[in-house]
Formats: C-alpha cells, structure tokens, sequence
C-alpha cells in the first residue's frame, strides 16, 4: 500500500512539475496558501459580520436591478388565488418588455443580440407558432421536427466540412454542447484507456486561474462552459494561459501539461473575450500525436466563419479538414438566424469518434 501510494505521488508531482515547472508550482502554492490564509482571515467574527452586512447591502442592491424591484414595479413571488386573462397576461409581458434596460435595439449590445431585423423575427415567431406544441422526444407523432433537426446537423456538418460518418446533435444552446462535447470526450477516455481521474486545460480568465481543484487543461480565453463541465463531471481542469501579443492559447504548455489522464484538447475559434482564433492546427497535430479528441468551439463564429473562405476572406483552418478535430460546437442562434433556447434549432455540435457511454 505504502509503495502504491508512494507510486501515485510521484507520478503526480512529475507531472504537475513538468506541467508549470519549479517556479510555476511554487508560484501555484504561494497563491494556493494565500487562498488559504484569506480563507482564515475571512472566518474571524468581526470580519464575517463586516463582510456580511456588505453582501447584504451588495445582494439587495442586484435584487432591485435584476429582479426588477424599482419603483412601482411588482413582483409576483406565488400563483395568483384567480386565474389571470389573456389580456391581463399580455399586458404584464408589455410591461416586462418596457422595463429600464441597455439599450440593445440602439445597435450598442454585442456579443448578446444577433438582431436579424424584423422580417426575420415574423419567421421566427411563425416557426415557434407552428410548432408550439410539438415535444421532439416523439419523432412518430412530430416527424416534421425530427425532419428539421436531421436537417440541420447535415447543414452544419457540411459547412464544418465533416468527413463521411460524421454525426450531429441540436441542444439547447452552446454550453450545452461544450458539455456534450467534454461529456463524450470523458466516456470515452474511461471506455478506451481507463482513465478515473480525468483531467484537460481551459484558457481561463485571470482571476480565475489559480482557483479549480479539477484536472483537465483549457485555454485562459475559453467560454465559462467548459468550467462548468469540470465540476460537473468531475474532471480536473489545467488552466492555460493566452499570453500577449497574440493572446492565442500557448501551445507549447499545453504540450507539457499532456498526462495519461488527460482526456481532451481544447481550442476556440473565435473566443468570446477577444474575438481571436486559437492555433488549431498546432492544437491539432497535438491532438494527433498523443491520440487525444479535439473539441473546437465555434459557437461564437457559428454561421459566420464557415463562410468565410467562401466569402473571400483569408482564415486560418479550424474546422474538421484539420485530421486532430473530433467534434465542434456551433451556434444556430448566433448567426443561424434562430432564436435562443429553441428545442427544435438552437444549436448543433458535430462530433466523430467519441462516444456517449454510461460511467461505471
Ligand atoms: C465562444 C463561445 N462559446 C460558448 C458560448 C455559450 O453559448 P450559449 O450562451 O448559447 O450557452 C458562447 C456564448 O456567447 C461563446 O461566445
């Protein structure tokens, strides 16, 4: 048991110093044992009532603005006792839509409206209408849906360039696909190598680079989703910075923080904060070499830079002409034209050799 122990240690600690180096590891637990002391700081009675009372002066502050509690705004906290009319509903949405808000329909939001102009939201509203009461779980009772969504991933495949036998699936959004994505990439790790403690990097903003106790590698840049499927599915995730000028993931750390846990590459093309397209193809042959899937996110750049080459613009390759891509994650209701949170076409990814497999 001693010698097992001893065993996992040192295996540990080599890859963790081959990963962030000497000065990267004790720079790590210098942040991590500060994490610590301000966790004891925070925990001494008079600052716990002082932290206290500033969170409840900073918690009714988000209600009043978030939940709407301005001036002669009501909030509806139960069922009301009678049932409400149609024009009562109907008037309660009118005034929801009045509140205060940024003004998006100045043209002053992105990277939250993909406005289509309103000839576009009648086709929507007519398409949600039409199938309002369809629940796409029933494929013999709304073949129509089924149809639409077969539809669409073979659209995107092709856009994505997907080789033959490739396969798809809509979701209802683009962290749920990130999640799908990492989900199949962790089943299959377990299937094929018996991996139990995964691990795989994300570029991960700054403040929240010394902070995840899970084991997988993600860019500094990549969307909060793939986070979110670290502790969701218990993966441990390795942090990677996307130094200046360029601000693309660093490929060679990525590189050096590689282990026989890790279960999946991560690139964005584009990336939310910046707009800018990681290395692929360096990620790529990486991918290769050490027989690792390659998720692409391309939620951001969905409809748009799939066009791009054939709009004449100069890019980069991203997509599965690359022989390292495994799956993609693309966003109909970014520049596909379809709303949010629609069942039936919010959003598909693609995906060749991974599996969905229930975990042991
Ligand atoms: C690059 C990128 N990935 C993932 C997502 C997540 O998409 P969603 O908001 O549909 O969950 C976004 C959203 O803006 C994004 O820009």
């Amino acid at each position: 048991m001693f010698v097992l122990f001893l065993f996992r240690w040192t295996n540990k600690t080599w890859y963790q110093l081959r990963g962030r180096g000497i000065l990267g590891t004790t720079k790590e637990l210098y942040l991590y044992l500060r994490l610590r002391a301000y966790g004891v700081f925070l925990s001494i009675p008079a600052v716990r009532r002082k932290i206290k009372k500033d969170v409840l002066k900073a918690t009714g502050d988000m209600e009043h603005q978030l939940a709407g509690l301005g001036e002669g705004v009501t909030r509806y906290a139960q069922l009301p006792i009678e049932g409400w009319t149609a024009d009562q509903v109907k008037g309660e949405m009118s005034r929801l839509n009045e509140m205060e808000h940024d003004r998006w329909e100045d043209g002053r939001v992105s990277g939250a409206v993909y406005f289509g102009q309103d000839e576009l939201v009648d086709v929507q509203t007519d398409a949600i209408k039409t199938f309002m009461t369809a629940n796409p779980i029933h494929p013999a009772v709304w073949p129509g849906v089924r149809k639409m969504e077969a539809e669409i991933v073979a659209m995107v495949l092709s856009m994505f360039n997907a080789p033959e036998g490739a396969a798809g699936v809509t979701t209802s959004g683009g962290t749920e696909s990130i999640l799908m994505a990492v989900l199949s990439a962790r089943q299959k790790a377990y299937k094929e190598r018996g991996v139990r403690h995964p691990e795989m990097y994300v570029c991960k903003p700054r403040h929240l680079r010394y902070r995840s106790p899970t084991n997988r590698i993600i860019p500094d840049t990549a969307h909060a989703a793939f986070l979110k499927a670290g502790g969701y599915f218990k993966i441990r995730i390795h942090l990677v910075a996307c130094p200046a000028p360029s601000y693309k993931v660093d490929v060679a750390t990525v590189r050096r923080l590689i282990n026989p846990n890790t279960i999946l590459l991560v690139g964005s093309a584009p990336n939310f904060p910046h707009g800018i397209i990681d290395d692929i193809s360096a990620l790529s042959t990486l991918a290769t070499r050490h027989s690792l899937p390659l998720h692409v996110d391309c939620c951001l750049g969905s409809f748009m830079i799939a066009m791009l080459s054939r709009a004449g613009f100069a890019c980069e390759p991203f997509d599965f002409r690359l022989p390292g891509v495994t799956s993609i994650s693309c966003d109909t209701h970014k520049y596909g034209g379809a709303p949010k949170g629609t069942l039936y076409c919010s959003l598909m990814i693609a995906i060749r050799n991974t599996y969905f497999l229930p975990r042991q």
